[in-house]
């Protein structure tokens, strides 16, 4: 499975697309089955249906534990670094996590989890995190985990939707100075979810919290009470794994599922290649295991390959600008994967930050979640990578479960903001709006995947025409990435951006459709359209153009007010950056809200507004414009 050359790259490249199924099931090879597959792959993009693996019986935790467990059971599995430097870090090795996860898949079966259930794991980056998702997929649950950022009111819609039946969870948090509920937040949300009949509360920060007799429960009191045994529950290959919620261009944030076989085979396969991962390396991805980086390449990815996996509980910024490069000093991290918003913020604090620090030990540096721009691309390759370690920027989406375009580290030569080449298995194609091919190379259209991939996404939770309409309908017969892409002469790639109503704030996706559902919600709000704009450092900015009954007196304070119900309705990431108070939204004649002008307002480009004249009420554009402070 490993690729060592860009001549292996070629072969393998090669062979992915000429016999996909041959490929697949020779890599499919290296890992534990309990049953063989039947059939490689089976799919259909018209009429969205993919298995891969049919027939195979596995478990995916049998692949990321008991192996090493039984081989190397002092190897480190996870290392975490706790928020606050001057507390001790924690090394889980293979054989502590297996016998861990092991006894609180106990824990979950003893309160009455079973396989197909769906448990929402809500806590912040500590080691218990870990342990709760493995043990989920231990007894063949399917875990829900929604980011420790999200609010009581978008915590409950995720357990509604997906109907949970426990949540696990902490009594508090710690994100650099700040202090966080967790438990309380979860109390909150559970007013309005009848499905949850447990909860596990593990302590972390030791705030108080209310302890409801019958549903709730402390981690530690029930981990006492079972063995650290527990068989792990045979799998089909194409048993659900886990929900992940996203946010895409309408109002409701859909789950994307992903199922046991093809995901395995496709984060590891992943996880060693694009990083070239050495046994004995440590990998330091700085993601929140609430998104999908965290799950492919915090856990699994790097599990199943026996690696050695840093966790780190806080923040780049605490407590100071030099978290990062003080913590690769300190663990020696080989293989450092982060943000580009992260690198911009930390290149403003100064030299100072790194200077003194030893980061000799590096060997790859990785970017995701957003373009990544020519100066964060050079200020990370010559003072963090010090011109020796190459730069993977690899392109990928929670719908794929995996990396898919992507340089391989010192194997694909790189180019500054470019995400370079797909990766074995990966058919990308670009497209213009009608569908039709781009062919040949230094052109730029919409990009599109031809064929189906090991982890690609299986369906939304509970509304399998949902997936079908967001991904497979735009071009029939095409998986939709909604990115904008260009393939330049040497025929690399560079992903150019988001072509749909999503905007992508610090490599989060925020749909505008839901801040404008929150906005609107807001007391004396009439309507609302929010568009991103190009922001130095989180990349976009979320740009708000707002209706209000009245004028407000005080601008300034209904602002505040604003942000709060958009803090309450979604989190605080989902702020607005910027509001505009307006009487009037730029509309055609049949009702549709122009965002083009929008954009162009929010970017300061006023001057090239464009066609207006089919606007309902041209002069509301001049309006706007000037409210702007054009
Ligand atoms: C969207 C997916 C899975 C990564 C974490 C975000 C953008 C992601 C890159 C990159 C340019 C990128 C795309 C994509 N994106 N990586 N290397 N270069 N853009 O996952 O929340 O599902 O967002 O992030 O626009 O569609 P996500």
């Amino acid at each position: 499975m490993r690729i060592r050359s860009f001549e292996d790259y070629e072969k393998a490249y090669k062979e992915s697309v000429e016999d996909p199924e041959s490929f697949w099931g020779e890599v499919a090879q290296e890992f534990v089955w309990k049953k063989p597959w039947k059939k490689v792959l089976e799919w259909d993009f018209n009429n969205y249906d993919v298995k891969w693996f049919k027939g195979g019986k596995m478990n995916i935790t049998e692949n990321c534990l008991d192996r090493h467990a039984h081989n190397k059971p002092n190897q480190p599995a996870i290392i975490w670094e706790p928020n606050d430097p001057a507390e001790e870090s924690i090394t889980l090795t293979y054989k502590v996590l297996f016998d861990r996860v092991c006894s609180f898949a106990n824990v979950l079966k003893k309160n009455g989890v079973v396989k197909g259930d769906i448990v929402c794991i809500y806590m912040p980056m500590i080691p218990e995190l870990t342990i709760a998702v493995l043990a989920c997929a231990r007894i063949g649950a399917i875990h829900s985990v929604v980011f420790g950022g999200f609010s009581a009111q978008s915590i409950a819609d995720r357990i509604n939707d997906s109907q949970c039946k426990m949540v696990i969870t902490t009594d508090g948090a710690v994100r650099g100075a700040k202090h966080v509920p967790m438990k309380d937040t979860v109390d909150d949300a559970l007013i309005g979810c009848p499905s949850v009949k447990k909860v596990i509360v593990a302590t972390h920060t030791r705030t108080p919290v209310s302890m409801i007799k019958g549903r709730d429960a402390w981690w530690e009191h029930e981990v006492k009470l079972v063995s650290a045994d527990c068989p792990a529950e045979e799998m089909d290959s194409e048993d659900p794994l886990f929900i992940l919620y996203t946010s895409g261009s309408t109002g409701k944030p859909k789950g994307v599922v992903h199922t046991c076989g093809g995901y395995m085979i496709y984060s590891t396969y992943t996880f060693q290649n694009v990083f070239q991962y050495d046994p004995g390396d440590v990998f330091f991805c700085t993601a929140d295991v609430g998104w999908i980086t965290g799950h492919s390449y915090i856990i699994y990815g790097p599990l199943a390959s026996g690696a050695q996996s840093l966790m780190f509980e806080g923040v780049p910024t605490y407590p100071d600008a030099g978290r990062f490069w003080d913590i690769i000093d300190k663990h020696k991290v080989n293989i450092f994967y982060t943000a580009p918003t992260a690198i911009r913020s930390l290149m403003g604090f100064g030299d100072e930050y790194f200077k003194e620090k030893d980061l000799s030990s590096l060997k790859v540096l990785g970017s995701v979640g957003e373009p990544i721009n020519e100066e964060a691309w050079h200020w990370y390759n010559d003072n963090i990578g010090k011109g020796k370690c190459p730069i993977v920027d690899t392109w990928w989406q929670t719908e794929t479960g995996g990396i898919m375009i992507s340089p391989l580290a010192g194997i694909t030569k790189t180019k500054p903001s470019f995400a370079t080449l797909p990766l074995p298995g990966i058919q990308p194609m670009l497209v213009d709006e009608h569908g039709v091919e781009i062919e040949g190379n230094g052109v730029n259209g919409n990009l599109v995947i031809k064929f189906p991939w090991p982890s690609i996404i299986r369906t939304t939770w509970g509304d399998h025409e949902r997936c079908k309409t967001t991904y497979f309908s735009t071009y029939p017969g095409l998986y939709f990435t909604g990115d904008g892409c260009q393939r330049d002469e040497d025929g690399y790639y560079k992903i150019t951006g988001r072509v749909d109503d999503v905007i992508n704030v610090s490599g989060h996706r925020i749909g505008t459709a839901e801040v404008e559902n929150a906005l609107n919600m807001h007391t004396g709000v009439v309507e609302s359209a929010v568009v991103g704009y190009p922001h130095d450092i989180k990349g976009q900015g979320i740009y708000a153009y707002i209706i209000c009954e009245e004028t407000p007196e005080d601008p300034e304070m209904t602002k505040r007010d604003i942000l709060m119900t958009v803090t309450r309705v979604i989190g605080p990431i989902a702020k607005p950056d910027k509001i505009l108070f307006v009487s009037g939204l730029p509309k055609t004649r049949s009702g549709k809200i122009m965002r083009r002008i929008l954009r162009k307002i929010a970017e300061g480009d006023v001057k090239n507004l464009g066609d207006i004249s089919t606007l309902l009420d041209p002069t509301v554009v001049e309006e706007i414009v000037k409210g702007a402070g054009y």
